[in-house]
């Protein structure tokens, strides 16, 4: 890391999750000179604890705010499949997408209404689904309990391993040319006279000099140093707790991820499965809590009881950016030479790719002001 430097490039980067990579792979791809700071390591933040569920059917919501955050998850969701064949080619890794689809469940009278709600918003905005009883969600997943009432197949909701993407995109970064300085502690915007954003100061006291700072560092994007308060973007940390499991047996328990009032099962497809996630507004407070975890399991173990038998391999807590109506920001910031890539709440993994196309949009038309 440099001590008391000044750089120069077209675009600074700050935060190192996927959305952070993503806008700096594909930005420096454009020609443009790139710098990503990450006061952590990279994908430490969310990125590292999230499910990686490409969901935007079973994510659908009631409301005007919910219905742009859908239009947004189906492009980008549409845009995986390309986006993970060139990531992995540029990587050198595979970026494996787990073409499950995805259950959505209910166990008792009251959730099998709002099921049979939800499946009729679903309907009405074209979203393709399948409305199965119980018997034939247990033929086609039959570690499910008899306690499931009524499901809902979405086919085309799959799910990614963000660990794998983060691991693809520096690698992506690297080889492209970006230049990543991880564990570089908090970095500060720097403003001129009248305002403007024209780069970072690093924690070191380093200059990074930019046309324009790309603004993704997820849940602390509204706590930033450098920017008025009214320049901030509002975002908020929605603390999310999640368990990592693992079936000595090996794969096979279940194959499809499992969405359910409370909660969600994403299996990998190797024998460890995501057990996500409790949704707390808490502030940072980053404990884990045997409530939080109880609820989890116990929500979990209702539909699948065979999930006592897995091991434990990792608990982790992480903060989802929330923003006031949940929508992403993604765009110009509060301050000329800052443009926003955060708040992407529930959908930071599914969003990367449109996220870095949006990005690199609004950068070429900076750059070549
Ligand atoms: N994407 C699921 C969650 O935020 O828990």
């Amino acid at each position: 890391m440099p001590t008391g430097r000044h750089h120069r490039v077209d675009i600074a980067v700050l935060g190192g999750g996927a959305i952070g990579l993503a806008c700096a792979w594909r930005a420096r791809r454009q020609g443009l000179s790139v710098m990503l700071v990450e006061r952590d390591g990279l994908g430490s933040g969310a990125s590292k604890v999230a499910a990686g569920m490409l969901a935007p059917v079973a994510e659908a919501e009631f409301g005007d705010a919910a219905r742009s955050v859908l239009e947004m998850n189906l492009r980008s969701a549409a845009m995986w499949p390309a986006f993970a064949a060139e990531l992995g080619q540029a990587a050198g890794i595979e970026v494996k997408l787990h073409r499950s689809g995805t259950l959505l469940l209910a166990r008792d009278a009251d959730e099998a209404r709002e099921l049979e709600r939800s499946s009729a918003l679903r309907d009405s905005l074209g979203l393709q689904t399948r409305r199965l009883r119980a018997s034939q969600a247990r033929a086609l997943e039959p570690a499910l309990a008899p306690t499931v009432r009524l499901a809902l197949e979405a086919p085309d909701d799959h799910s990614v391993d963000p660990r794998n993407l983060i691991e693809a995109l520096a690698r992506a970064c690297t080889r492209a040319g970006v230049q990543v300085l991880a564990e570089a502690g908090p970095a500060a915007l720097e403003l001129d006279a009248d305002g403007a954003v024209r780069g970072l100061r690093l924690h070191d006291g380093s200059i990074v000099e930019a046309t324009t700072v790309v603004l993704a560092a997820g849940a602390w994007s509204g706590s930033v140093e450098g920017l008025p308060p009214e320049a901030l973007p509002s975002v908020r940390p929605v603390k999310g707790q999640i368990l990592r499991l693992r079936d000595p047996a090996g794969p096979g328990m279940i194959t499809r991820v499992l969405r359910y009032e409370g909660g969600y099962i994403v299996p990998r497809g190797d024998g460890r499965y995501v057990l996500g996630a409790t949704v707390e507004e808490q502030g940072f407070d980053a404990s884990p809590t045997a409530g939080g975890l109880y609820e989890l399991l116990r929500q979990a173990w209702e539909l699948v009881p065979g999930i006592t038998e897995l091991a434990i391999e990792e608990l982790g807590v992480s903060f989802r950016p929330g923003t006031p109506d949940n929508v992403p920001l993604i765009g110009p910031g509060g301050a000329p030479g800052l443009l926003c890539a955060t708040g992407h709440y529930r959908n930071g993994i599914l969003l990367t790719p449109l996220t870095a196309e949006l990005v690199c949009q609004a950068l070429a038309g900076a750059v070549a002001a």
